[in-house]
């Protein structure tokens, strides 16, 4: 498995690399999500062709210093799982390496990011805009994997690639779960067994609040009471946000005509965890 640390190196290493090339873009602390997402990556690219991993805490994205500085960052671990996984090139620059510190240039969504996390982490996706497509750049990738856990943010470089006719194929992958249900995130290690234990009711809240649907309900306040009801049962967590929107446009929703996305964002101390499920009218 081939190492880059700067651009320059990658690109070295990339002109000796055959295509198709699908590329897992990643802030590390890699779990069996990620994994699934390079699995994916190398349907997609074949035997033949290159599974690239970036590994890259993007400072521009993190709206809270604590976050960011709380950030796990086991990077000789990442690469053993790489490496175990088939991987062919890990790109893990600095942060220095990826931006100048005069850099005035920044890709921002101005619809889609007006909700959910757009709404409670002001300038959270343009960070991840531009993040991604400078990786979408120096990669020169024929595709790039995410996870549909980060449901807004599939949707919102969905229609940058579109909006800036950025020639790479977006390829989404269904979250992966803990078997109690839990969605997999790198933040979950900062749990407390407490909070840990208790996490599971994000996916139950929304799962009951989905089950109304069989009872015919349609309008957007039951759902939303709840999961809300649910989410609040638990002594310990704090809803950031709880939000019905349509599945597309990703705006709110009164009644449940077209396919719709129940969110919601909570923190468990200060670790924040989101999850979401599709309602299907
Ligand atoms: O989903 C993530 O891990 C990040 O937002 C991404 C896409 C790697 C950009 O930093």
């Amino acid at each position: 498995m081939r190492i880059a640390r700067t651009p320059d190196d990658l690109r070295l290493q990339l002109a000796a690399l055959p295509r198709p090339r699908v590329l897992v873009p990643t802030m590390g602390a890699l779990h069996d999500g990620h994994l699934a997402l390079v699995h994916r990556a190398r349907k997609a690219a074949g035997p033949d062709g290159t599974v690239a991993v970036s590994i890259f805490v993007n400072p521009i994205q993190f709206d809270r210093p604590g976050d960011l500085a709380a950030y796990p960052k086991p990077l000789e671990d990442d690469l053993a799982k790489c490496q175990a996984a088939g991987v062919d090139l890990v790109f893990a620059p600095e942060a220095g390496a990826m931006y100048f510190p005069d850099r005035s240039v920044t890709v921002t969504e101005s619809l889609l990011s007006k909700h959910l996390c757009g709404a409670t982490r002001p300038g959270h996706f343009d960070g991840v805009c531009t993040v991604v497509l400078k990786l979408f750049n120096l990669f020169q990738a024929d595709a790039a994997v995410f996870g549909e856990k980060d449901v807004q943010q599939l949707a919102i470089l969905r229609r940058m690639v579109r909006d800036l006719d950025v020639p790479v194929e977006i390829i989404g992958h269904p979250t992966v779960r803990e078997p109690d249900g839990l969605a997999m995130s790198s933040r979950n290690v900062r749990l407390t067994p407490e909070h840990r234990a208790d996490a599971p009711r994000i996916r139950r809240a929304l799962e009951g609040a989905r089950s109304l649907l069989q009872f015919g309900e349609r309008s957007a306040a039951p759902f939303l009471a709840a999961a809300r009801k649910h989410l609040e049962d638990s002594p310990f967590l704090r809803i950031d946000y709880l939000e019905l929107v349509d599945a597309e446009t990703l705006q709110p929703v009164g009644p449940i005509k077209r396919p719709a996305v129940l969110a919601t964002a909570v923190f468990y101390g200060d670790v924040r965890l989101i999850d979401h499920v599709t309602l299907l009218p």
